[in-house]
């Protein structure tokens, strides 16, 4: 698996370091609420666990699954929902925990559904970001690393679900996918 790895573009070191200064700061923000924090699988999973245990307020953790369809590209701009929230979100302050923003797709599909929903605040924090794919307009409120627009893997994020254990994120091979 680590021979599929071109280079290392963040360690497990630098990822946990700023997942704790993110925790901080969302722990400020959120002081004297009590958020419900919603993990969007699968790839936020490692990001979630890692963040939560940063985040010093009282908090809830909910799962959705959201996916794309249509065709195999997100360009459908089309998201159907897999599995949604076991809690209802009304008048509740949501923050949203995605592992990366691409084109932006999921995450404004999803924002919308919240607030339709009655939440009371809707923010999103991302580990990583890839501005240079965007095609709709959304920006997280909290951000991690920008990352450049390469084949990425690892800290959650798969390719044909595979590399979301590594601890670390690095490019992928092109000899993998090509
Ligand atoms: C990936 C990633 C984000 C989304 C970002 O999820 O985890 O959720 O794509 O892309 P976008 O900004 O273009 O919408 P994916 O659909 O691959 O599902 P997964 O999390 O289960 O891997
Ligand atoms: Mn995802
Ligand atoms: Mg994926």
């Amino acid at each position: 698996m680590l021979n599929d790895i071109e280079e290392v573009l963040y360690s497990e070191e630098q990822i946990q370091a700023k997942v704790k200064e993110l925790g901080e700061v969302i722990s400020r923000d959120y002081e004297g609420r009590n958020p419900l924090v919603i993990c969007v699988l699968k790839g936020a999973f490692m990001f979630l666990s890692d963040l939560v245990k940063r985040i010093e307020v009282p908090l809830e953790v909910d799962f959705m699954a959201v996916s794309s369809y249509g065709n195999s590209t997100k360009s459908s701009g089309v998201v159907k929902i897999i599995k949604d929230l076991d809690v209802t979100v009304e008048g509740r302050d949501v923050l949203i925990v995605e592992d990366i923003i691409d084109s932006g797709l999921t995450l404004s599909y999803l924002v919308d559904v919240l607030e339709r929903r009655n939440a009371l605040s809707v923010k999103i924090v991302t580990l990583f970001d890839k501005p240079a794919r965007r095609t709709v307009g959304l920006e997280a409120d909290y951000k991690g690393f920008v990352l450049p627009d390469a084949f990425v893997v690892g800290y959650g994020l798969d390719y044909a679900e595979k590399y979301r254990n590594l601890p670390f994120i690095g490019v992928l091979k092109e000899a993998v996918y090509s």
